[in-house]
């Protein structure tokens, strides 16, 4: 069989996953068990990567794939990833916020950033660690790439969990339910029952008021409740399913329609903020944000979201100059 040029760039595609905790790792084993790339998996712990990666090589047989996984604490190893994703930083605890987050992670990606970038400096970066809006930000301007080049994850997820949620009340398949969720990560998200769908029909037709509305509210608070369930970490897999169909969307040139934290630039009537909406992903990163028609109701509330994601972006751009300075 002949490969397209754009399976061949596939094959040999190499993503490098920062932070091999929970996310990390959990996004690795997805980005080769499902033969995305090969993945350079890197932690400041020593023996941590190596010790997955090695685990992850052995399974191999078992799982029937070839991809290659190196774990490394040398940022050397990462060269010319295609793509970087930064799962670096803490995770919550209970009773935190991912704001709460914001300096000791900051300083995290910031390095992590800088480091990445000096390698790879044609990479598109996704981001995961919180507070999600903040850091995209954060490694925006580390990196200095076109705003295409970088952004965050957390749309994804914050839809895939309203779909879970509505096919959990109405009993359905969750592969009929398309959900959409905009705005920052946090609990002003802004989930969109207008355009929350169950085969093309919207959930407003399928359910009262009152049950849309707990299942919104249990979608805001998707990561709470289960930060509240574990009490020592935050979640992992759906969080790494969300990322790897992001990267898949990219390496694969898939152009799929995902929403997406992403600068806007009048879109939306937002300028010069990181927030969620969805954006065509291809090849080339963000190619493009799709602008949905809202009520002024849904508007307002993007709006309000949007502002939040700009908390603590003052302290961030101290940090940044600070680090600049000594450099
Ligand atoms: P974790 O604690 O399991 O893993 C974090 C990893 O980062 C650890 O292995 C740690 O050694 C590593 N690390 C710390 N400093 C580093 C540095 N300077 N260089 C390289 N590695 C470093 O945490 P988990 O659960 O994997 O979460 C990671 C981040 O992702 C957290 O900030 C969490 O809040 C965020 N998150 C965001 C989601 C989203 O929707 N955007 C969803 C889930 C988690
Ligand atoms: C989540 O939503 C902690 O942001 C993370 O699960």
């Amino acid at each position: 069989m002949r490969l397209s040029p754009s399976e061949i760039a596939c094959n040999t595609a190499r993503v490098t996953v920062i932070g091999s905790g929970n996310v990390g790792s959990a996004l690795a084993q997805r980005l080769i068990e499902k033969n995305i790339a090969n993945v350079v998996l890197l932690d400041i712990v020593e023996g941590r990567p190596q010790g997955l990666a090695l685990d992850l090589m052995q399974a191999r047989g078992i799982e029937g794939h070839d991809r290659q996984i190196l774990g490394t604490n040398d940022y050397a190893d990462t060269a010319n990833s295609d793509v970087v994703v930064i799962t670096a930083g803490l995770p919550r605890k209970p009773g935190m916020s991912r704001d709460d987050l914001m300096l000791i992670n900051g300083k995290i990606v910031l390095s992590v950033a800088k480091q990445a970038i000096a390698h790879s400096p044609n990479a598109i970066f996704i981001v995961v660690t919180n507070p999600l809006d903040q850091m995209t930000h954060l490694t925006w301007r580390a990196t200095g790439l076109p705003l295409q080049q970088v952004m965050g994850m957390a749309g994804v997820l914050d839809s895939a969990r309203f779909q879970a949620f509505i096919a959990m009340e109405l009993g359905v398949s969750t592969s009929d339910i398309h959900a959409t969720v905009l705005g920052s990560h946090g609990d002003l998200m802004v989930p969109l029952p207008r355009y929350s769908t169950v085969n093309g029909i919207p959930i407003t037709e399928l359910m009262d008021a009152a049950t849309i509305e707990r299942l919104v509210d249990r979608a805001r608070h998707g990561g709470a409740e289960i930060v509240a369930l574990m009490k020592t970490g935050s979640a992992f897999y759906a969080p790494a399913s969300s990322t790897c169909a992001m990267v898949e969307s990219i390496l694969y040139n898939k152009q799929r329609i995902l929403p997406v934290t992403t600068y806007l630039q009048g879109e939306y009537g937002l300028k010069d903020v990181f927030a969620g909406v969805p954006c065509r992903l291809n090849c080339r990163g963000v190619d493009s944000v799709f602008e949905l028609s809202l009520t002024p109701a849904e508007l307002a509330a993007l709006h309000e979201s949007a502002r939040a994601s700009q908390n603590g972006i003052d302290l961030l751009e101290e940090l940044l100059a600070e680090q600049e300075a000594t450099a």
